[in-house]
Parts: C-alpha cells; structure tokens; sequence
C-alpha cells in the first residue's frame, strides 16, 4: 500500500507551535512544500512558515481550505466554532483534522456539517522533536482512507494510538497531553535534588535528562515491563531500593494516578460553548 498522504494537499488553519511541528516534520519527511498551505492572523507565524518552512501562507483561512483534501485546525478550542462557521465552500468535501484540545466530534460536526469527515486528536509537544505521542478518534463518517491518512500525518511526528471511543481521548490528555508537563517537573525535581546533594547545576540538569530520557528508550527499546527493569536495578540492600523507599513513602505513584485524573477531569469537564476561559487550552 502507498503512503495514505500521496498526492494530498494539506492546509493547516492556525500557524502556531503545534502547526509548524505537524508542517516541519511533513517537510523534513519530503513532503512537497507546495501541498501545504497555512493561514494565521499573525504576520510572524505566517513568516515562519513561508521563509523558514517554505509554506505558502495567507491570512485569510480560505486559503488553507481551497484545494486542501486534508485540513488540520490547530487554533485555539475557543476558537474553533467562530472559524469553521465562516468558512466558505464545502465542508464536505476536504477530511478535517481537529488538534483543539477538548472540542468533540459533535462540535465540530455542529460547525461543519453532520456528514462532514473529521478526526479529532490530541497530540503533545515533544511532537516538535519528532518525539510526540498521539491519540484520535475518527467521526462515523470518516473513510478508512481518511483514518489512515491521520495516523501517517501524526506518525511523522511520532507514536500514534487511535481510541476506540472519543471519550477516551480525555484520558488521553491526562496521560501524554499533559504528560510532558509532569516529567519537566520531575526533571526539574531530579536537577534540584542533585544541587541540593552537591552537584553543579549544569551537571544536575544534564544527568537529570539524560536519565530520563534514556529510561524511556530503555523500556521502549528493551520491550521490558519497567517494573521488571527496576527490579533489576534495584539489589538488596543497595542504594536504588533506599532511594525508591522514599519516593513510596512520599507518595509518588498517588501524585501521579491524581494529576492524571485531575488533567482527565479538566478535559471531560470543559466542554463549554465558544466562549474565552471555558474551554481547554
Ligand atoms: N501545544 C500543545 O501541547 C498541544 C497539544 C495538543 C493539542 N493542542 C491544541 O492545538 C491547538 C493549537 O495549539 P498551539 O499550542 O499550536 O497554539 P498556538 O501556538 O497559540 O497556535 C494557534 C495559532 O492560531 C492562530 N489563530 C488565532 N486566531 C486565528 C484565526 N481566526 N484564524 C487562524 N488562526 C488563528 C494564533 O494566532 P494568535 O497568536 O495571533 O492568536 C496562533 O498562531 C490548540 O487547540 C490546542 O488545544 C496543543
């Protein structure tokens, strides 16, 4: 089978962080520049994306629709029913692909069409180092093409896993939505803990990531449950298993499974109407 995007032109409305992740991984992927187009009502993202991209821009979002056969709506939640309801031609005709954290399916059909084909997905920003983790769940009335067609868009910029359900992509957000959130902070965390042990503070910083980042390549690349790869860590008696003794006794396993709810709640519970400060950002 050929490459689901072959032949596809895909518009991004909304030129920021998460577009130029999504845009810049296509490119670096060799996908032709002059199938992608963006809009965005700010002259500096626009120049982004035309002089360092090389991404045809406007700041009319017409632009990004006409021709597109796959539209990707990267703007703000609040945003989204305001943009799509002005939108003119057919919101049939292209698959739409919704990033806004929060804005469900129904919404988006409600702006669209009830027939329109749409994803609504939740990816996370290491996508900007090719490193990101998505979830999405297609409409009812998306194609097969058009599944495949996002997952090959979010596996340019990582691992992608398509929900069963859309009420799942909730706890998607609390997992890898937010989750780069958590591990900055346990980065941070680790660092500050060395400093506080006598560490330089660059040095700190640097094993911290390193560490961090080379766990997870670890688990990923070992295929090992992590619990089996802390057990082999951890020998009796030694220090590893005096260290993990602390951070059960602070409660590390119960922050975590309470910031995830606590994210999963906020999405769930945020589905307000298109107005600013009542939905996700
Ligand atoms: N960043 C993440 O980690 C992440 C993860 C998952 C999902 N998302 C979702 O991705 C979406 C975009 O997030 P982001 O982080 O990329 O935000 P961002 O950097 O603020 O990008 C949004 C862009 O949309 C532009 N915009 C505003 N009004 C517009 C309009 N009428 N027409 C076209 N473009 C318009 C904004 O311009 P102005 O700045 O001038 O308003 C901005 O450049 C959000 O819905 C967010 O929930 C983000």
């Amino acid at each position: 089978m050929g490459n689901p995007l072959d032949d596809k032109r895909i518009g991004f409305i909304g030129a920021g962080a998460m577009a130029e992740a999504l845009a810049g991984a296509l490119v670096a992927s060799g996908f032709p520049k002059d199938r992608l187009a963006a809009s965005d009502p700010d002259p500096a993202r626009r120049e982004v994306f035309q002089t360092s991209l090389g991404i045809s821009s406007s700041e009319d979002n017409n632009h990004a629709v006409a021709e597109s056969d796959i539209v990707v709506v990267a703007v703000k939640p609040d945003k989204v029913r305001s943009i799509l309801t002005r939108l003119k031609g057919d919101p049939e005709r292209p698959l739409w692909i919704s990033i806004a954290a929060g804005v469900t399916l129904d919404r988006l059909k409600a702006a669209l069409s009830a027939s329109a084909r749409i994803v609504r997905a939740m990816p996370n920003t290491p996508a900007q180092v090719h490193a990101g983790a998505t979830g999405f769940c297609p409409s009812s009335t998306a194609k097969e093409a058009d599944v495949e067609a996002a997952r090959a868009l979010f596996e340019s910029v990582g691992s992608v896993w398509q929900a069963p359900s859309e009420d799942l992509l909730d706890a998607v957000t609390g997992v890898s939505g937010s989750g780069p959130a958590y591990v900055f902070v346990f980065i941070e965390a680790l660092a500050d803990a060395g400093v506080r042990q006598g560490l330089p503070r660059g040095a700190a910083h640097d094993l911290a990531c390193q560490t961090v980042f080379g766990a997870a390549k670890l688990v990923i690349e070992s295929g090992m449950h992590p619990a089996q790869l802390k057990d082999r860590v951890a020998s009796p008696g030694g220090t590893t298993i005096a260290g993990l003794e602390r951070l059960e006794a602070c409660g590390l396993r119960g922050a975590i499974f309470s910031a995830v709810e606590g994210a999963t709640n906020r999405s769930r519970g945020l589905r307000g109407p298109d107005q600013p400060g009542k939905g996700p950002r």
